[in-house]
């Protein structure tokens, strides 16, 4: 059996010794000629596929039935790449002949040329590579009250990644962020703006003693007047202390700042007395009046009376005292029931009173006492009754206004002692004076004794009314008279309103 198989192998390889070579195989490799078998001493030439490299010898000859020569087909690549600045190579490419490598740029830039490079056979690739040129944002433009500046250091304005900061004008607060970022689409991130500073109204802004104020962005900066007496209340006392409007808080540092007056307060001296007033009779502003009224008298109210900002919480018209009133009349036919000793009958009563016989009340309706003032009572009597005498004399020796609440009530202020009548009257009286000397000298130097005696009495007639408004109590008048001081109360009063 051994035998055989010897046998067998002996003679295949004595044929094949004896046949031509069959086509040589390199792999990657083409050859020409291409034929099914070569004879002794025909050659092939190699050439190596697209994409490989060639390592030995291109011909190989057939030297009996086998070739002679060695080659290798070697596989080639081109060039690696280095990913571009701001870029990378997509993938992991293989860089063989006939492939492409892909580009692509970071965000926020943009690739400029050809994305994809082919591997060429000459191992080199058909284009430059690309290059990734960053984005630009469009001009920050501007924004209302608001200072912009570039925040990046060094480089080019506006592109990607650029930051720009954004401040507000005084007394303007920004709404949003401080930075704003250029971003990779090339558009600005969101923009803040600027906001009006505004803490609002602060107490006192309106306080009526202010002279001048002036806001200088978050600052308000205060004069108060000078020529009034008023209170600072806030920041030291000083003009240059201001007032801010702090931008976290959006609240001014001094919740009250003002200069806020004190208040002048008029009330009638003869009944009312006061005991914090400054002697030009001011009340400090936020303070209460403390003040009492004369015996007789009583409080119209009790409250506290504070001085808020020049203005008395009460107008001075309705505080004070009311007082008991002196009942003036002619006790030879008026009784009366309920006066003290000195004739006074207290605030808010009604007089008891009446007629003696024969006589008749020539009042029906109540007399009551308000305030100091009433109506007095009067009797008219038969013709028989003996009414005393002298009437008038015995009511005006009784009726001094002044003793005990001062003349008139209602008066807040001292007056002028002689009113513009009264200083007519006394001119008029002092002409006639002159004339009446005159006519006296002249007759004196004619001799004539008899005439100047006979005008001595007419002399007291031409006095002047020096008394204030003349005699309150004349004839029947219950009332102070006094029109023109009645004039300048009401002038007064409305000079006070206008003020507040
Ligand atoms: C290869 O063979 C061809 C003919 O088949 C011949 O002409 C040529 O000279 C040979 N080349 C070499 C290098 O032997
Ligand atoms: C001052 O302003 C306040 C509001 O801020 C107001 O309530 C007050 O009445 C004002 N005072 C005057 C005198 O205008
Ligand atoms: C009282 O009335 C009479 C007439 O009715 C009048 O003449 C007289 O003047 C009056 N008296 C007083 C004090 O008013």
């Amino acid at each position: 059996m051994d035998l055989m198989v010897a046998f067998a192998f002996h003679c295949a390889c004595l044929a094949l010794a004896l046949a031509d070579c069959p086509p040589p195989a390199v792999q990657n490799a083409a050859f020409t000629p291409v034929q099914s078998s070569y004879t002794d001493g025909a050659n092939v030439t190699f050439t190596c596929n697209t994409g490989y490299g060639l390592q030995g010898s291109r011909i190989h000859y057939c030297r009996g039935s086998s070739w002679e020569g060695s080659l290798t087909c070697y596989e080639q690549f081109c060039e690696t790449m280095n990913n571009p600045r701001n870029g990378i190579i997509v993938g992991n490419p293989s860089y063989k002949i006939g492939t492409y490598i892909t580009f692509q740029c970071n965000t926020g830039y943009t690739l400029k040329g050809n994305s994809q490079l082919l591997c060429r056979v000459d191992l080199k690739f058909d284009r430059n590579p690309p290059t990734c040129d960053v984005n630009m944002c469009p001009d920050f433009g501007a924004i209302d009250h608001a200072r912009i500046f570039q925040a990046t250091d060094g480089g080019i304005e506006n592109d990607y990644g650029s930051v720009v900061k954004v401040t507000c004008e005084d007394s303007y607060v920004l709404d949003g962020h401080v930075s704003v970022f250029c971003q990779g689409d090339g558009t600005w991130g969101p923009k803040p703006t600027c906001k009006p500073l505004d803490c609002g109204r602060f107490d006192g802004m309106n306080s009526s003693c202010v002279k001048d104020f002036v806001l200088l962005g978050t600052l308000y900066y205060m004069e108060c007047k000078s020529d009034v007496p008023n209170t600072r209340i806030g920041a030291p006392d000083s003009t240059s202390s201001p007032n801010e409007c702090e931008e976290r808080s959006r609240k001014w540092m001094y919740s009250q700042f003002g200069c806020f007056c004190h208040c002048k307060v008029m009330y009638n001296k003869n009944i009312v007395k006061t005991e914090n007033l400054d002697p030009n009779d001011y009340l400090p502003h936020n303070t209460d009046l403390k003040w009492s009224c004369k015996e007789g008298c009583t409080k119209k109210q009790n409250n506290a009376l504070r001085c808020m900002d020049g203005q008395m919480e009460l107008p001075s018209s309705q505080f004070g005292c009311f007082c008991h009133c002196k009942v003036m009349y002619n006790k030879n036919i008026v009784k009366t029931e309920n006066l003290d000793p000195n004739d006074y009958l207290p605030h808010n009563t009604d007089l008891k009173w009446s007629c003696k016989e024969g006589c008749t009340k020539n009042q029906t309706n109540a007399l009551r006492c308000m305030d100091g003032q009433m109506e007095l009572p009067s009797c008219t009597c038969d013709a028989n009754v003996h009414t005393g005498e002298p009437y008038t004399t015995d009511i005006t020796t009784k009726s001094s206004p002044t003793g005990q609440t001062g003349e008139p009530y209602t008066t807040y202020r001292p007056t002028n002692p002689c009113p513009g009548f009264c200083i007519i009257a006394t001119i008029i009286g002092a002409v006639v004076l002159a004339v009446v000397a005159l006519i006296v000298i002249y007759m004196y130097k004619k001799k004539k004794w008899c005439f100047v005696q006979n005008m001595e009495a007419p002399l007291p007639m031409i006095e002047p009314p020096h008394e204030k408004g003349g005699n309150p109590f004349n004839g029947n008048t219950s009332k102070p008279n006094d029109d023109n001081n009645m004039k300048h109360i009401e002038e007064m009063d409305k000079l006070l309103s206008d003020n507040k």
